[in-house]
Order: structure tokens, then sequence, then C-alpha cells
């Protein structure tokens, strides 16, 4: 397959590992969204643990987790910052060896995560459950793609650095830092070992860094892709230049304070809990300039929402985005978080982040660089990519209504008491009035997952079509 010339230069871009990462994203996204709808399924019935350790909720639901934020998220922001870095610099990857290594490593890692948490291996800190060998793999695979990347921005062939590429590079940076820190710990054995940090000191590190992944590689990496493939499928350029700057410098100054909104009302002192609810309401601010400058892209050119369904997954994916950052400065506020916290609204503003806007963002975005990367002119079905956004959209929303009204019935049964001071309803009461909104979130998690089955065929007959469809020149425009 032939890798594409960079314009007004005598390069070619690396897309191998661009298409690599490409197809595993899909692959780790059927694997992954699989995993979710199956331990969905199991809140529904019980009986779907099969009483065997390996299959129980406990050790699937990380499976879930990493292999969704790390593989199929972590995938995406992998193919299309190597994409996008190639393409606004104007030059090759610096190594094409280093890449395959970052592909391949990275990869390693996934199955390594995949294999040991079954077996119970865990260091039990969330998102950051691998044990101490995995994390120091991911370490070093991490360091060879700061590398490739930063290395690739120093030989550009322009002088500017797209705006893009500073929100992929900050999160490449932040990710290393608190990956680091967090995975500090003192190994006993080949697959154990115990953290560095003990009590509240490890709950606030643990939570820096969970805040982090979800700032830094859920939403300033996904921030990175919508810089450059929003204006680039709308065909018009980014609304304001100007107030991307303010964005991202607004917004990476903000994030890593939020973390302690994770722990109000716990032995975190109380002054630490405030800076991080105080910091998370300022973030509104940053989080809707970046949306609106996103959604603002297509003035003048909102017509094309309606036969373009790759633009559309694009727009939705900015409203979920506008929805969860306005959702999550409100839970943050302690009084609110006491009736979110444990409950299944923190179960749908995840979802309506990671289905609406990180899933979402990554599909439009997959779409509409497969056939560049394959040499085709568009899409084998265009018709299939519009079914799937209905299929998302409508999956999402299933998913997330349900989790919200099970949330606040549990919130409020959790915290009814009687005239005597005891309490309303037992836990189990409130565990049977939620067992409904399983059943819908779990129909809604099926139909998402069910049109990553309709990418996956069409990708497939994208790739197989005939090259000779396409004219050249769309394989060597910038
Ligand atoms: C078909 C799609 C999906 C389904 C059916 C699904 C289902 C689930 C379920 C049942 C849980 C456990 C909830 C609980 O413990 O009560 C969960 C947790 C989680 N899922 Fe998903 N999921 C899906 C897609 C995704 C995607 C695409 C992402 C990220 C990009 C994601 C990120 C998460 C996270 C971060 C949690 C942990 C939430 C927390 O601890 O508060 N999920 N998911
Ligand atoms: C301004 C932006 C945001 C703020 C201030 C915010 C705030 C919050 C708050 C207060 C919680 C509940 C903590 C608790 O009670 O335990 C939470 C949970 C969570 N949020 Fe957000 N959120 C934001 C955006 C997002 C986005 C865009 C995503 C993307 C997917 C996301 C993913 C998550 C996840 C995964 C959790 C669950 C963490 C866990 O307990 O495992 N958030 N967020």
């Amino acid at each position: 397959m032939a890798n594409a010339i960079a314009p007004n230069t005598h390069c070619v871009y690396n897309y191998d590992v661009v298409r690599q990462f490409t197809l595993m994203t899909l692959v780790w996204g059927i694997v992954g969204m699989g995993m979710g709808v199956f331990i969905a399924a199991q809140l529904v019935w019980p009986a779907l643990n099969f009483d065997l350790p390996w299959t129980s909720f406990g050790r699937l639901r990380p499976i879930h987790t990493n292999i969704v934020i790390f593989a199929f998220g972590g995938g995406a922001l992998f193919a299309t910052s190597l994409y996008v870095v190639q393409r606004t610099c104007r030059v090759s990857l610096i190594s094409n060896r280093l890449a395959s290594f970052v592909f391949w490593g990275w990869q390693a890692a996934v199955i390594a995560i995949l294999l040991s948490y079954p077996l119970g291996y865990t260091t039990s800190k969330e998102y950051a459950e691998m044990e101490w060998p995995i994390a120091l793999w991911v370490t070093v695979v991490w360091i060879a793609y700061c590398y490739l990347f930063f290395g690739t921005i120093a030989r550009r062939n322009v002088k500017h650095i797209y705006v893009g590429n500073w929100f992929y590079g900050a999160f490449i940076i932040v990710t290393a830092m608190v990956h680091v820190v967090n995975h500090l710990a003192i190994p006993v054995s080949l697959m154990k070992s115990y953290p560095l940090y003990s009590g509240t000191t490890d709950a606030m590190i643990q939570w820096w860094y969970g805040h982090s992944v979800v700032g830094f590689i859920l939403s300033v990496g996904f921030l990175g892709m919508m810089y450059y493939f929003v204006p680039k499928q709308a065909n018009r350029p980014i609304y304001s230049y100007r107030l991307s700057i303010v964005h991202f410098w607004a917004i990476i100054a903000l994030y890593i304070w939020a973390g302690p909104h994770h722990l109000h009302y716990t032995a975190l002192p109380d002054w630490a809990q405030t800076i991080g609810m105080v910091m998370s309401i300022i973030l509104l601010a940053p989080s809707w300039g970046g949306m609106i400058n996103g959604m603002m892209t297509l003035s003048g050119a909102w017509h094309k929402l309606r036969d373009d369904p790759i633009l559309r997954f694009l727009v939705v994916s900015l409203a979920f985005y506008g929805m969860s950052t306005f959702e999550g400065p409100m839970m943050a506020i302690k009084t609110v978080n006491s009736l979110s916290h444990y409950t299944d609204w923190t179960i749908g503003h995840v979802h309506a982040g990671a289905l609406g806007w990180v899933a979402m963002i990554s599909i439009g975005t997959l779409y509409h660089m497969i056939p560049k990367l394959y040499g085709r002119e568009q899409m084998h079905s265009i018709r299939l990519i519009n079914a799937h956004f209905w299929l998302s959209t409508i999956g999402t929303v299933l998913y997330i209504a349900a989790m919200w009204v099970n949330g606040i019935t549990q919130g409020l049964m959790w915290r009814a008491v009687n005239d005597d001071g005891t309490l309303t309803y037992s836990f189990v009461e409130s565990l049977e009035a939620s067992h409904s909104g399983y059943v819908v979130r779990l129909v809604g998690g099926a139909i998402f997952a069910s049109g990553m089955l309709l990418m996956a065929y069409n990708t497939w007959r994208t790739v197989r079509g005939r090259v000779n469809e396409i004219p050249v020149s769309i394989v060597a425009r910038a």
C-alpha cells in the first residue's frame, strides 16, 4: 500500500503505523464495548458471573475500562496524532522503526492487561490496575512515542506548529508524568507490588492521576483530534484560532487541580476538596470555549450536516462533550456530589463523555481517515455510516438517561430517613428499583456496540475495494 507524498517536499508520510493503529482501534473498540455489554448484562442477570473468579464482574470491569480507554481511545489517539503531526508539519515520522516499536509495544501491553486481570493480578487502583512489569513496559513505549512525536515536530518543514499538535503534545507529556508518579511501587514478587504511598496521600495521588486520565487522555487528546478533523471534514478554517490558544492554556492550567472532586467527604483535608470543587467549576469555561470553537467552525456550513453523516458524528460528539462538561462541574459541587457519588449518576456522566464524546468523535474521525489511508475515494457505504450514526446516538441516549434515573433514585432512596431516624429503604430495595434501568442500559449499550460491527464491515469492504477507484490527488492532499 503506497504511502502519501507530502506536498511541496520530497518526503513520504508513514501511513503504515497509522493504518495499523486505526484497524486495532476498531478491533479493541469491539472487544472493549463487547465487554461493556457483557458486564452490563451481569448487572441484569448476576448468574452470568458463572460463579467463577475469572469471569466475575470485579475482574471483568477493569478489563472493560482499560480496553476502552487505553486500547480503543488510546489507539485512536496514536493513529490520529501520528497522522496529524505528519500532515501539519509536512514531514514524515522521524523513525519508521520506532513507529513500529510503539505500535507493537502498545499491543503487547494491552494483551498483558487482557491476560493478567482475569487471573487476579491487580494493584486495585482504578485505571491503574496494571502490575509493575506492565506499568514499566508502558513507560518504555510511552517514552518512544514522546520521542517519535516531538522528534517529528522538531524536524517539521513549516515554521508554525498547528494548535492540534499542542493538544496532542500536552496529552503525551501529562500522561507520562501522572503514569510514572501514580505507579511508583515496591515490587515484592513478579506480579505483586505495594504502592509507595499510603492512606490519604495514596488516594490523592490516585485521583490526581485518575482525573488526569479523564482530563488529558479523554479530553485534551481528543480536543487535538477535534481541532484537525472538524475543520477538515467541514472544509472550513477553525472558527477562532485565537480562542484555540486561550482554550489550550486555560484547560491545561486547570485540569490538573480538579482531582479532589473524586474525594469529597473523605479524609482528604477540606481545603483540598474545596480547591478541587472550585477548579472544576471554573473548568466549565475553557471546556465550553473549545466546544463552541468546534461547533462555530460550521457557521455558514450547517447545511452540510444534512448529507454528511461523518460531520454529524463530529458535531454531535461536541454536543455530548458540552453536556458532560456542564454536568461534571455541577457534580463537583459538594452538595450535588453528596447525592450523586456512589450512584449510577456517575456512570451516566462517564458514558455521556465516553460514548457521546470520546467514541463518537473517534468514529467520525476514523471514517474520515480510512479512505485516505487506503487510497479510496470514500467509505464503501455512506448509508451504513448514517445507520451507524443513529445507532450510536440512540444507544448513548438510552444508556445515559437510564443511568440518570437510576442515579437520582438511588441517591434519594439512600438518604431517606424515617421520623425515628432509621433508614426508609434497605440497600436491596434500591437495587430492585434500579433493575429496569439496568435493562435499558444493556439495550442502549448493545445498540451502540452493534454500530461498531457495521463499521467493521464497512471498513473491510472499503479496504478490499479497488484502489483505482480513486484519483491520486486525494491521497496527497494535506
Ligand atoms: C457499548 C458500550 C459500553 C457499555 C455497554 C458499557 C458498560 C459499562 C458498565 C456496565 C460499566 C460498569 C458500571 C458499574 O460499575 O456500575 C462501565 C464502566 C465504565 N465504562 Fe463503559 N461501557 C461502554 C462503553 C465505554 C466506552 C467507549 C468507554 C470509554 C471510552 C467506557 C468507559 C467506562 C469507564 C471509565 C467506566 C468506569 C466508570 C466509573 O468507575 O465510574 N465505557 N461501562
Ligand atoms: C469540566 C469537565 C468535567 C468535570 C468538572 C468533571 C467532574 C466529575 C465529577 C465531579 C465526577 C464524580 C466524582 C465522584 O463523585 O466520584 C466525575 C466522574 C468521572 N468523569 Fe467527569 N467531569 C468532567 C468531564 C468529563 C469528561 C469529558 C469525561 C470523559 C469521558 C469524564 C469522565 C469521568 C469519569 C471516567 C469519571 C468516573 C471516575 C471514577 O469514579 O471512576 N468527565 N467527573
